[in-house]
Parts: C-alpha cells; structure tokens; sequence
C-alpha cells in the first residue's frame, strides 16, 4: 500500500511538473500497470499471438484503413464497412453503436472502431481547468477528475480520450497553458483499461508542444538537448511509465522536425528508450501540414511545415517516424500501396503500426466488448458523486493571491453585491474544452453566493463580454466602460461586501487562443478602479486560464481569489472559499509576471554569470523594472491561518550514487483556523558540468492542520532528483553539494546540504 501511494505520489508531482515548469526525473512506475496491460485483453490467447493472427489476415487496404482517424464530421457507414481505425468526436451514443455495428457485422474481418474523445477535465461533468487543478498540490484532484471523466466517457461507447495534455510552457501568452497538468494516466485507464468505466488515456502532445515561438500558437519552437530531456521530455516519459496506452504527435516542429515526422521523439526516445507500445496518432491533420504550401494559393489546405513536397511525401515521412494513425487527413489511405510500391515504405512499417493500433484493441477489450449500453449512457453523466468532486476539485484548486486587512473569508449574514461580466455567468465557468458539458449544468457565482448568504445578495453585470471568435473577435469589445459601470459603483455603495467577478471568456484560452496582452481583458481595470475609489473592502474573483498581468489589480485591489475556470461547480465552490467553509490552500503553478515584458519568466530557469541585481547596472535585470521577481511566485498561495517552518534535517551529510537522503521539516499552523499548506521542497546544484537551473522543485506535500499543530513532512531524494540529462540526452549524476530548500513557495530561504558521493 505504501508503495502503491509512493509510486501515486510521484506521478502527479511530475503531472504538476508539466505545467509548473520541472525537470523531474523517471517515474519508477513501472510494472504493475505496465505488467497488466501487455496481457489484459479478458480471456483467450495473449494479445500478442491475437493481434499476429489478424494481421495475417489483412490486405493492405485493410491495414491502411486501420490508420486512419476520422472526425465525426467526416466518418461515413462506408468508411467503417471499409475498416477505419478510429472515430473521434462522436457522442451521441446510438450513433456510436450503430457505425460500430457497421464495423463488425459488415467490415470483411469484424475490426471494431476505436471512439475517441477529447475528455480534457471531465467528460460532462466539467472539473476546473487542468492548470486549476494543477494549483491544488493535491494528486488526488487529478485522480477524481480522470476517474469520473473516464466513466462518463465510456458510458458513452467512447474508449480513448485525448488527455492528458502535458505539455510544459513558460509563456502565459500561449493560450494553451490553460490545459497542461495532467501526465498521470491512471485514473482514466485504471490497471486495466478494458475494464467498463475505463478508457485508453493518450498523451500529448509529443514533443515540447508549449514552447512555441513568442508564445504564439503552433509556432516552431527551438530547443537545446538538455531543455528537451531536463523540462519538456520527463512528464511524457512519467506517462509511460505508468502504462499509457496511445500518444498524439503534436503540431509543431522541434529545430525544424515537425512532431509528427520526428523519428527521434516518435521512435527512438519514445519506444526505444522509453519501451513504449502502444500507438501513436497524429494531431488534427498534421500529416498534411508536412507538405509545402503551394507558391500561389498557400490557403488551399492543410500544409506548410514544407519538409515534404506533397501528401505522398508526407504519409513517407510520417509513417518512417512513428506516426501510426493519421488523423483528418488521409494520406496513408490515399498513398500507401504507392509508397510500398515505389519502395518508399515497407512492409514492416505499416505492420508494425497497425500491430501497434490492434494492440491497444484488444488491450481496451473492444473485441468482446464493442459496444455500449445505450439506455444506461445517459444516467452515467452528471451523478451527484461526479458533482460533489467537482466542488471539492475545484475549492481547492483556487488559490490566494492577496487579502488584506483580512478582507476574506466574507460574512455570510450581510449584504453581498456581485458584480462584473463573470458574476452570473454559466458558459465560461466551464473553460476551454468543456467536453460534453452544458451551460446550464454549471452553477453562476452570483447563485452560489445567494445560496449560502443569509443576507441580501444582488447582481450587476457592469459590462459584457462578448464571446466572439476571430476574425470578428475586437478587444474593444471586451467590458467597454459605460452605464453599466454608474450602477456597479451604486450597487456596491449599497452593499456591505463587494465581490467582483472579472477575466477571461472561455473563448480566451485553450487551443489557438494565444494573447499578446495578458492584461484584464477590456475596461475591466477601470471597473476595479471605480469600485476602489469608494474606499470599501471588496473582493475580485478571477476566472481565466492563463497567468495574467496583475500590477494593477494588486494595486488596488485588498483581496484577490485565484479561481481559474472551476467547471460546472463553480459558484458553489468559490462561495465556500469566499465564506471560509473551504480555506483556500492553493498554489500557483505558474509564474504571474509583472508585465508582458517579463515573459517567459519562470522559476527554474538557468543562472547567469550576471544574476538579475536592481541595486546595479551591468547584469540580467530589466532597466525599467524595479523587481527581478514575477508578481507571484511559482508556489506561491496564502490561506486564512498562517503557517511556520521549522527544525529542517537531512538524514545524512552524503548521498551515495545508488543511495537516499532524507529531508525532514516540522510545518505549524500558526493562526486560529484549521487550513491546508503545501510544503515544498527544491534542489540547487550549484556546481556541474552544464549551468543547474537555481531552483528545482522536487516534492511536495499538502498537509491539513488544526490551529496550533503541528506535523513533520518528510521527502526521499535519490540519484532521480539530483541527476539530469546533458546536451547528449544522457542522465548524469555528478558528484558534489547538492542545496536544499524547503518552505511555502519557491521563493522558500530554509536550506541544508548534503554531498553526492563518487
Ligand atoms: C487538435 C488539438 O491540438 C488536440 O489536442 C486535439 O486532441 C485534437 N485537435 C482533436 O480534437
């Protein structure tokens, strides 16, 4: 059992790895899942020996059919006579069952559809955004929500979600961090992903998906070995480790090698050095974006990586890289018998990815059991077990940004005056990739608050904002001024507690939402500022996806609530945070700069020879800034009690290459109220062969304690944590003093050493 949490435990912190910017190293989970799933399909011969004998049955077409993923928009009962491999986007499920029908009463060799879908945080019960739930520090949040996700989704006949995203980013601008957390798979795929409430996780997007150029989306990215294998590379291999089933080959390119044409993250880091088994798909019609653009008329289809000349190109390069299933667009059904043809592909190519594909099948146990209940799909969704762990994932993902003078928690008998765009609002509670997930399943703050005040609650909007997408989208549209502002000063006049509910439309994050003004969208500062001059506490309550620029906001503002898109709870939960029935323990995965300037700004980034030093001139500072920090910190998160460190021990001065030292810290609550701290613990190498990054977050843990105790957290590190990849990709564990920090974020000043022993 304390294996099975160990082995949890370390999983997910790789998972907040991804969107807080670590460079963790292996997951030692191996086995068990691993284990279980190479010989899980549910009786009969192994599944090796089962998915032999199919191919051997298989024409070419047949095998090219396989891989190739279409959308709903474009699945046809012809194309599941014909055999495709997989379907994506379809939920209703009589449709699903039907097109499956097709498939394996009428396609030549009974080769059921793997459905997919993208379940990113819930299916149709909506939990908070993979970057909320990130900021719990709680594994269990991310388990919950792939738990209930996962048995929504395959009530549903659906057996293969697109997540998790775990693509690691420095850029706020990039709107896609929103979505990045996640790298555990177990909770979607169980031990056993054939199991009825389990499906096939696929992780994403191979590889270094969240470091596009100026943050801006599917832009090429640039990136040296070791940033590759130390930060971007660790929490797709943690997902491996732990028995993922599929991965998706991402859109952009790595010094000029476009994702799905990368044989060296496809194939040799993926399956060569990671024992990867299972099938890789490309990302939404990025094969045919290999090819060039033609001179003329660059709009006339998916194209312009320009490392292929045309599709059949494309398919070769695709195909000889490791991309199994193509997705959207149909270059290996259209010329697959020519590349073999021409010798451009072999045979052995195209068997092994459709052995690949076939795997995954029978592992899903999709031959015995193709199809879904469909009486029961419906009543699978939104169950109040689902709900109330999206409340609880969603209180404790919000974090603590500023409370002044006590502003927080409010009292719940007084008079509580809502207002802004975000105060009644349904649809954006949900945030990006909402799945199945309807407005009028989410809970508004302003009747979240209603419910839990014995007071008089009321709501004024003040302002829209509108969710149009580009190209009609105009920023001038968001939360402009007007009347709206004169009667939000009045309502708040009135009332004895002002909340503000202000940031971003759903529509701002997620894919292809890159920004390049992270400010409060619109007037919404003015809105701030009007209120502030009434000289009254007030609360804002943020709703976005992204770390914003928030000088201004902290400027004026007593109190600031961190709630990212909470999902379909999201009233509810903030109310319990904003009353104290939930004391906020957050922390921020992220970085929030100062200004747009200051980006990518991120904890664990490399030292200098000229450290940043505002007392000075010739060194790595900003001549216009008067701070070398973010505005909050990575870590960073306060709670209504207070909390101190003390009495930090290593169990030993030295660390053999082989062996563990431990680290042990007696964590207070020092206040008068019951609350969660994550305690924190960082690494520094301050001498190695190439630069170590100043802080490396390692472990953590998010302890409850009553006022007045106090309780001893304790953390193993080994050769995993104080090694690192070099500019060959090889994990060095070099001798030498290894600095420990531990506290409350990573600004934390409690340290001790030990030496790494020869
Ligand atoms: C494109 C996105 O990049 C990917 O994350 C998603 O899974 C596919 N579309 C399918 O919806």
């Amino acid at each position: 059992m304390t294996r099975v949490r160990l082995r949890r435990h370390r999983i997910v912190n790789r998972r907040h790895a991804a969107v807080a910017v670590l460079a963790l190293t292996a997951s030692l989970l191996v086995g068990g899942l691993a284990a279980s799933n190479a010989t899980s399909a549910p009786g009969g011969p192994p599944v090796e020996a089962k998915v032999n004998a199919l191919l051997a049955k298989m024409t070419l077409e047949e095998k090219l059919e396989q891989m190739q993923l279409l959308s709903d928009g474009q699945i046809t009962e012809a194309d599941a006579q014909k055999g495709v491999g997989g379907v994506f986007s379809l939920t209703d499920p009589q449709k699903i069952n039907d097109l499956q029908h097709v498939a394996v009463d009428k396609s030549r060799l009974h080769i059921p559809i793997l459905f997919a879908f993208d379940t990113i945080h819930g299916f149709r019960t909506v939990f908070p955004i993979p970057l909320g739930e990130a900021s719990s520090f709680d594994p269990g949040v991310a388990t919950a929500d792939a738990t209930f996700g996962a048995r929504e989704t395959a009530a549903t006949g659906i057996k293969q979600v697109y997540s998790p995203m775990v693509d690691v980013s420095h850029d706020p601008r990039w709107g896609r961090i929103s979505e990045a957390a996640g790298e555990d798979p177990h909770g979607d795929q169980g031990a056993n992903y054939s199991a009825a409430d389990k499906v096939v996780a696929s992780v994403k997007h191979l590889a270094a998906y969240g470091q596009p150029e100026g943050g801006r989306e599917y832009n090429t990215t640039d990136m040296s070995t070791q940033l590759l294998y130390n930060l971007y590379l660790p929490p797709y291999k943690a997902a491996v480790d732990a028995g993922v089933g599929t991965a998706m080959c991402s859109f952009n390119a790595i010094n000029g090698v476009p994702g799905c044409a990368n044989q060296e993250t496809e194939t040799d880091i993926l399956r060569g050095q990671w024992g990867f088994d299972g099938f890789v798909e490309s990302d939404y019609t990025a094969v045919a974006e290999l090819r060039a653009c033609p001179p003329v008329n660059p709009n006339s289809g998916p194209c312009g990586h320009g490392v292929a000349a045309d599709g059949p190109q494309a398919a070769q390069l695709a195909i000889s890289a490791g991309t199994d299933m193509e997705m959207v667009s149909t270059n290996y059904v259209d010329f697959g018998r020519q590349l073999l043809a021409q010798g451009k592909i072999t045979l052995r190519e195209i068997n092994d990815a459709v052995r690949n594909i076939l795997r995954v099948k029978f592992r899903a146990g999709l031959f015995e059991h193709p199809y879904v209940d469909v009486s029961q799909a419906g009543a699978a969704q939104l169950r109040p077990d689902a709900v109330a762990a999206a409340r609880a994932a969603a209180s404790k993902s919000m974090v603590l940004l500023k409370n002044d003078n006590s502003t927080l928690p409010l009292d719940s008998t007084k008079n509580t005056a809502v207002i802004g765009p975000l105060g009644d609002d349904q649809h954006d509670m949900l945030g990006p990739w909402w799945g199945t997930g309807r407005p009028e399943d989410a809970v508004s703050l302003y009747t979240g608050i209603k419910t839990q005040s014995t007071g008089t609650t009321t709501f004024t909007k003040a302002c829209d904002l509108p969710n149009t997408e580009p190209p009609q989208y105009n920023p001038a549209d968001d939360c402009p001024a007007g009347a709206g502002f004169d009667q939000a000063v009045a309502a708040a006049k009135s009332a004895d507690q002002v909340v503000l509910a202000l940031g971003e439309t759903r529509e701002m994050s997620g894919e292809a939402t890159s920004r390049s003004n992270i400010d409060l969208p619109g007037d919404e500062q003015q809105l701030i500022d009007r209120i502030a001059a009434l000289g009254k506490p007030f609360t804002v309550v943020l709703f976005n996806g992204r770390p914003l620029t928030l000088t201004d906001v902290a400027a004026k503002s007593p109190a600031i609530l961190e709630a990212w898109f909470p999902g379909v709870q999201a009233g509810n939960a903030v109310a319990d945070v904003l009353f104290g029935k939930v004391n906020p323990g957050g922390k921020l995965p992220v970085s929030f700069p100062v200004n747009i300037g200051q980006v990518p700004i991120y904890y664990n980034h490399e030292p200098t020879g000229r450290p940043c030093d505002i007392t000075s001139k010739y060194n790595s500072r900003y001549r216009d800034l008067n701070t070398c920090d973010p505005l909050y910190s990575f870590g960073y998160g306060l709670s209504y009690t207070t909390f101190s460190f003390s009495n930090l021990q290593l169990s030993s001065a030295t660390m053999s290459q082989r062996g563990s030292v431990k680290a042990r810290v007696n964590v207070t609550n020092t206040g008068s109220r019951a609350g969660d701290e994550v305690v924190q613990l960082y690494i520094h190498d301050p001498v190695a062969s190439i630069s170590q990054p100043v802080r490396r977050l390692r472990d953590f843990d998010r302890v409850t304690l009553q006022p007045g105790q106090t309780k001893t957290v304790s953390f193993t590190l080994d050769r995993n944590d104080v090694g690192f990849y070099d500019n060959m990709g090889k994990f060095v564990v070099e001798p030498g003093q290894i600095d420990v920090y531990v506290g409350d974020s990573s600004q934390a000043t409690m340290t001790k050493s030990f030496t790494v022993s020869r």
